[in-house]
């Protein structure tokens, strides 16, 4: 296929805009799916996704289109939309040379508009700006298109609009994908150079990698090399997804497609790194992605102690389709052998852990998040520490610093004050505010992550009314009066349930703490106390006192099978419970230290 007639592309927009929704459409009007399967956002065909209708994983799809008696070749890869899921954002453009930048002409401009169009810019990709959910009452183009240039600088007559529901507009996205992105501009006689920018693991074809030939040609039977990993590989099956897997001899350059190479490890696939042929291969790999950086950190246990293996063998296998979270060993003395897990945010935690539960069939327990504290010590030396349990007593520590970050808020102007003191409360520093318009905003703030990472964003939302949108970036480090607040049950420190505050909510959160625990731990045969302390000093107590009746005891007469379902219940509920010493500990306990106040 002549590169020529080739044209690669994303769709980026903020959530719910209409990304898959315009994916779809565009596979419907090119002919690829029939009217029945438009209905049913085939791309989103994870099961997670389906049930909260968000896109988590990046697809891309190549469409056949027909312009002025021309075919072209369309590889379109969809993108999610959630802040968290910014690095399958950016490893998608990189694979692109345009981008649809698609804004609801109801909403405007949001947060993550903005920051994905300058993703896009950052990328050098042609920019295509769609206006979508024009059929809708509310839609306001005129006025959005004001703020599309407001913000970002783009000429209103460049803007096309479109209902990517009815299909109103959309041949004219077709025309300008292809008269305004540049097709690929690789060398076809040039040594093989793939970028792998996707993979997953499949239990009979092994490791299948998703890939975009940049120069020379991808053939079946072909022998490849890894350019970083260095492992050599044979080619048994290429294929592109039309949007079904269909197979092909070969990808030339500019083709996206998946490669079969019967690869049965793990960690012989990086995300990024180079595909080359074996023989004759190119010298320089292709420049690789940025590494994410985990901002979020959690210990993962299994609820069973044999299943640690299995854990580690889902990571591995999630890893593999996810790159941006990272995983280690650790050790608790209350939740014995399980795993530290970083990841890009709240959303991107809990998604991680519903796919390690679904996709390997496993029960686990998760500690509180937290994020990576900078700690510089009497001796002089500086660490970074993302489990609490590992921070040195205060004695040691000369500063203590905490990763800051900067926020900006795309709000209606008539929330300014009730986001400003959403911010105070929570140590922010104020930095500016902008309008777009009359009616709307960007505030501006300084905030340690710390403060953001649980429900700011829900926060938001309700001081809003739902209008209110942030993106954040990372500063860096800076020194706070911070330090590592312990609990203890039954007299035993519970190293699982550690947490770092500031020194000025300390009591407050740890008389909060204990009460919240005292109300979620189960009574016992003995008397149990909770303490919160920061060192040796105990700051907070709460004692759970003795269990007298037994739970079916109130079951009197001789309705059996009520009884029975009383005992599945606790033996249902026992499933998530770690033994501390020889008190039982639920996996909502371990969450409860999370509820900030
Ligand atoms: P994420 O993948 O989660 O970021 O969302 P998305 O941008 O892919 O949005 P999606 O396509 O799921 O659309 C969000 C909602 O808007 C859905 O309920 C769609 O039916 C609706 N929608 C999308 N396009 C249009 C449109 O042109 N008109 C109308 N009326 N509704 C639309």
């Amino acid at each position: 296929f002549d590169p020529k007639y080739i044209r690669n592309f994303s769709i980026v927009a903020h959530i719910d805009h209409g990304k898959s929704t315009l994916a779809d459409q565009l596979l419907l009007q090119s002919g690829a799916i029939s009217q029945r399967e438009f209905r049913e956002q085939l791309l989103d065909d994870m099961d997670l996704e389906r049930e909260r209708g968000i896109t988590i994983k990046a697809r891309a799809v190549a469409i056949n289109y027909d312009l002025d008696g021309r075919t072209y070749e369309l590889n379109l890869i969809d993108t999610p939309g959630h802040v968290d899921f910014h690095y399958e954002v950016s490893r998608s453009l990189a694979a692109c040379e345009g981008a649809i930048l698609l804004v609801d002409a109801t909403q405007g401009v949001q947060a993550q508009t903005v920051a994905n169009a300058y993703l896009a810019i950052g990328n050098d990709l042609s920019i295509v700006p769609v206006l979508n959910k024009i059929d809708m009452q509310a839609a306001r183009p005129e006025e959005i298109k004001e703020e599309i240039m407001h913000t970002l600088g783009i000429d209103p007559d460049d803007v096309l609009a479109v209902s990517a529901k009815t299909g109103l507009g959309v041949p004219d996205v077709f025309r300008a994908i292809i008269d305004r992105v540049p097709p690929p501009a690789g060398d076809p006689k040039g040594p093989l150079r793939a970028m792998i920018f996707d993979s997953k693991f499949d239990d009979y074809q092994g490791v299948v990698t998703y890939v975009r030939v940049v120069d020379g040609v991808l053939k079946v039977g072909q022998k490849i090399r890894m350019m970083a990993g260095g492992t050599e590989h044979e080619v048994i099956a290429l294929g592109r997804f039309r949007p079904r897997e269909v197979p092909c001899d070969e990808l030339g350059v500019g083709q996206v497609g998946y490669v079969v190479a019967n690869i049965k490890k793990l960690s012989d696939v990086r995300i990024g790194d180079t595909i080359t042929q074996a023989l004759g291969g190119a010298s320089e790999a292709l420049p690789g992605y940025q590494e994410p950086v985990p901002v979020v950190f959690c210990g993962l246990f299994p609820a069973s102690h044999n299943q640690f293996d299995d854990l580690r063998t889902a990571l591995q296998k999630l890893a593999l389709n996810d790159s941006s979270f990272s995983f280690e060993p650790e050790t608790s003395d209350a939740l014995g052998f399980g795993f530290r897990c970083g990841f890009l945010g709240m959303l991107h935690m809990e998604i991680v852990q519903q796919r390690l539960e679904r996709e390997s069939n496993l029960a686990l327990v998760q500690t509180a998040p937290n994020v990576t504290y900078e700690i510089l010590t009497k001796q002089g030396e500086t660490l970074h520490i993302s489990n609490p349990t590992r921070i040195p007593d205060a004695g040691e520590v000369e500063e203590f610093r905490e990763p800051i970050a900067k926020v900006n808020f795309i709000i209606p102007s008539d929330c300014i004050g009730v986001i400003m003191q959403l911010c105070e409360d929570r140590r922010g520093v104020y930095i500016k505010t902008e309008y777009l318009s009359t009616t709307r905003a960007i505030l501006t703030y300084e905030l340690p992550l710390a403060e953001m990472i649980y429900d700011l964003y829900d926060k938001l939302k309700s001081a809003t009314r739902g209008y209110g949108t942030m993106d954040y970036e990372l500063l860096g480090y800076r020194a706070g009066e911070l330090c590592r607040l312990d609990i203890l049950v039954a007299g035993q420190k519970v190293d699982a349930l550690s947490v770092v505050v500031h020194r000025a909510h300390a009591d407050r959160r740890g008389r909060k703490l204990v009460r919240k625990l005292k109300g979620e731990i189960d009574r016992h045969q003995f008397e149990v106390a909770i303490q919160a302390a920061i060192g040796s000093r105990v700051i907070a107590r709460e004692s759970i006192s003795a269990l007298r009746k037994n739970v079916t005891a109130k079951c009197y007469g001789g309705d059996i099978s009520r009884k029975r379902k009383l005992l599945e219940k606790q033996k249902e509920g026992k499933k998530r419970m770690k033994q501390v010493g020889n008190v039982e500990i639920s996996q909502e306990a371990f969450l409860s230290v999370l509820d900030d106040a």
